[in-house]
């Protein structure tokens, strides 16, 4: 196990490039279950999360290679199970999303219910109710969805939330359905467009996907294609977090504005030069951070994902800021290992106050899930003297390589063994 060592106070400069989206290359992944013939998926990130989905497809009977660091070919020519196993499950959520392709493609799906999570309960109530929907008899046995249709068909389905992962589940189930699907409430984030697009490509009949309403024209069968992932907006807003924590000076290339509005919106808000340039965003900060009031909310509103990023460059600076976590009910554990550091917050079921300091203390802390362990990075790259943070294996689920992209803007950051770690 590995831990990351910073010593704050370098204004980081220079260019970084943005990864593919993780959020987007997992679903897609998922996809290449829907046809029998090879998928091409360029642009996919080398992460944690990527590895586990591989070998989640590997034990379904999919074939994988690497064509290159970032290209995968996948191919499930045929099916050799139909078990998402509570193990994989549990190590990565997304492994849920097997379960729509897999009764679109076979017929059958037994997908272990992934649980709870470190930010949350994490239901799956609306990817059930959706999939059941379409004409599916599913049972709930030993912590296990057990599922069998002969063939889908087409419905009406209204979904409580704009989830995204039951927007997707959905989605690569109604493809291959008998006759139309209508998803109302559909979740509109970039990940789910970039979904239909290759679903689209495949041979599907997808429309208005970035809406709140889908419509699906199911087909008989789909073919392979081959499809660029597009890059990782939430990764982009945390390299701009690092420019902006560290009164830095850089070219986030591979931001995607129209994507990262609300961010955009809210960084220039708390005194942040946001400025468009031809292949990314630059970021700077010269005066002070300045307070604002942040609301997480479904796209295109501020993402979740970049709470716990805001959160540490709100907790510099002048004046009080309040944080409304609206989409997980336990999403501040990040706000506990700041307070460590020197940062004055104060929690309240959903709502968080942050009154800004001067400068935060390093000091030795924990990662508790994904967001938060890369809050922690950040708040260690303004703080005065050496920040320590443990369990980075929470960073490698979903950013790949960020301390090297870090020390390449300068970033006094190294990764080393964690040998103190149980
Ligand atoms: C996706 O998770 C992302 N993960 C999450 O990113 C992201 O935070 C989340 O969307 C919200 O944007 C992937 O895409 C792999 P949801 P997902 O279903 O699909 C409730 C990261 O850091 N809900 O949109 O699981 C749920 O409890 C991760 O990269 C139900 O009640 O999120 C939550 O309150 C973290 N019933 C809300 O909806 C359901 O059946 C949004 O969850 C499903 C969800």
């Amino acid at each position: 196990m590995d831990k990351i060592v910073i010593k704050g106070g370098v204004p980081l400069a220079g260019e970084v490039m943005v990864s593919g989206s993780k959020n987007a290359a997992l679903p897609i992944m998922m996809a290449s279950l829907l046809t029998s013939e090879p998928v091409v998926i360029r642009n996919v990130p080398q992460l944690r999360d990527i590895a586990t989905a591989l070998s989640l497809l590997h034990n379904l009977g999919v074939e994988g290679r690497w064509l290159d660091d970032h290209t995968l070919e996948l191919c499930a020519s045929r099916i050799i199970s139909h078990q998402a196993p509570y193990e994989l499950v549990k190590t990565m959520r997304a492994s849920f999303f097997v379960l729509g392709p897999l009764l679109a493609r076979t017929g059958r799906a037994r997908v272990s219910t992934p649980g709870g999570c470190a930010i949350g309960a994490r239901p799956v109530n609306l990817h059930i109710r959706g999939i059941r929907a379409l004409g599916t008899r599913i049972q709930m046995r030993h912590g296990y969805v057990e599922a069998h249709a002969d063939r889908l068909t087409g419905a009406r389905i209204w979904l409580d939330t704009p989830s995204v992962g039951a927007t997707e589940n959905i989605l690569m189930a109604a493809v291959l359905a008998r006759g139309h699907t209508t998803l109302e409430n559909a979740a509109r984030e970039p990940e789910v467009q970039d979904l239909a697009r290759m679903l689209n490509a495949m041979g599907a009949k997808i429309r208005g996907a970035g809406s709140h309403v889908i419509e699906i024209e199911g087909v008989e069968r789909l073919h392979g294609t081959e499809h660029t992932v597009i890059n990782d907006r939430i990764e982009a807003g945390t390299l701009m977090v690092a420019a902006a924590i560290t009164g830095g000076d850089v070219l986030v290339r591979g931001a995607c504005a129209d994507q990262l509005k609300a961010t955009i919106a809210k960084l220039q808000e708390s005194g942040i030069e946001v400025t468009p340039e031809a292949d990314g965003l630059r970021v700077r900060r010269k005066g002070p951070v300045r307070p604002v009031e942040l609301r997480t909310l479904p796209y295109p509103g501020f993402p979740t994902d970049l709470q716990a990023q805001m959160m540490a460059l709100l907790a510099h600076g002048e004046g009080t800021s309040v944080i409304t976590e609206t989409i997980f009910e336990n999403r501040f554990m990040h706000a506990l290992e700041l307070l460590r550091m020197g940062a004055d917050i104060v929690m309240k079921g959903p709502t968080a106050v942050v009154r800004g300091v001067p400068r935060l203390s390093g000091a030795p802390v924990m990662a508790t899930d994904l967001r938060a362990s890369s809050s922690l990075v950040l708040a260690g790259l303004a703080a005065e003297n050496t920040t320590e943070v443990h369990r980075v294996y929470h960073l490698d689920r979903g950013y790949e390589a960020l301390d090297s992209k870090l020390r390449s803007l300068g970033a006094r950051i190294e990764r080393v063994p964690d040998r103190g770690a149980s």
